[in-house]
């Protein structure tokens, strides 16, 4: 377990200027390392066929390796979310879960939703390695067909890249589960912020800019406040260990009816 809040001293240091954000990262030991591998292409990469059951995609990604992600809550998650009342948060495509521990230490009421079963069941262990394992909901669930019950105060969205859903339509899920007052955060890779060991290059349309994920929003249902539509540059460690800097697209808005 390698949550930042578990005693490990893992540093983020935010250079803020005009907009473009410097996240450089300190790593104190192997454990900690922040291996971008949100970027690391198997997924992307195996060109799947269309029609393919998420579900099952999605616990071969996996179960490739038994630890998917960096185990650290994200960096822009942090940034955005410090500064909100906790209230009700969706985690939307939560992954191996770091987010939606980082979300109920701090206050939040969280549910958080994955197709993987296999990741589902990792980010529950990671929750009870810290005690949280009954403040989270965690819901197996595609998000497409998915209707919740209820509307959240926060609805956060990191890094929901799939070869099997277009970033619209993650986008437009994720809004229609914010509630009236209620924030939308979705951070995911900028196309012209890919790492050399992605192997992304040539996918660009997978990826959006903070410029796209406004337009997309305010051309959909709801009326909107943007706070925030940002290219974040972060110093990132490779596979290999190699560095390189990789930018996030970062959109916060208000959901203002
Ligand atoms: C690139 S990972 C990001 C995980 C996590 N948000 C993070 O930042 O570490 C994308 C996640 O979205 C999930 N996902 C993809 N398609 C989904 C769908 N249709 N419904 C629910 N979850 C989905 C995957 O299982 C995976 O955990």
């Amino acid at each position: 377990m390698t949550h930042q809040q578990d005693g490990g001293a893992h540093l983020h240091n935010e250079t803020h200027d005009s907009g473009a954000h410097l996240h450089n990262e300190t790593h104190d030991s192997g454990a900690h390392l922040h291996n971008e591998t949100h970027d690391s292409g198997a997924h992307l990469h195996s060109n799947p066929d269309h029609d393919a059951d998420p579900a099952q995609f999605w616990d071969e990604v996996y179960r490739e390796k038994a630890k998917r992600w960096s185990g650290n809550p994200n960096p822009q998650l942090i940034a955005e979310a410090k500064g909100l009342a906790p209230g009700t948060a969706l985690d939307l495509g939560c992954g191996e879960g770091a987010d939606a521990i980082w979300l109920a230490q701090h206050g939040w009421t969280v549910t958080a939703v994955d197709v993987s079963a296999v990741a589902l069941e990792r980010a529950e262990a990671h929750a009870a390695d810290v005690g949280l394992q009954h403040r989270i909901a965690w819901l197996q669930r595609n998000f497409g067909p998915w209707h919740p019950d209820e509307a959240f105060d926060l609805v956060s969205s990191q890094f929901l890249h799939s070869p099997l859903v277009p970033w619209r339509d993650s986008l437009a899920s994720a809004a229609a589960t914010v509630a009236p007052g209620g924030a939308l955060l979705v951070v995911g890779h900028h196309p012209d912020g890919l790492t050399p060991w992605s192997g992304h290059k040539d996918m660009k349309d997978k990826f959006f800019t903070p410029e796209d994920l406004v337009e997309a929003l305010m051309g959909g249902p709801g009326s909107w406040r943007i706070n925030v539509a940002d290219s974040r540059e972060r110093a990132v460690t490779g596979p290999d260990g190699q560095h390189a800097t990789t930018i996030d697209s970062v959109l916060r808005a208000t959901r203002t009816s």
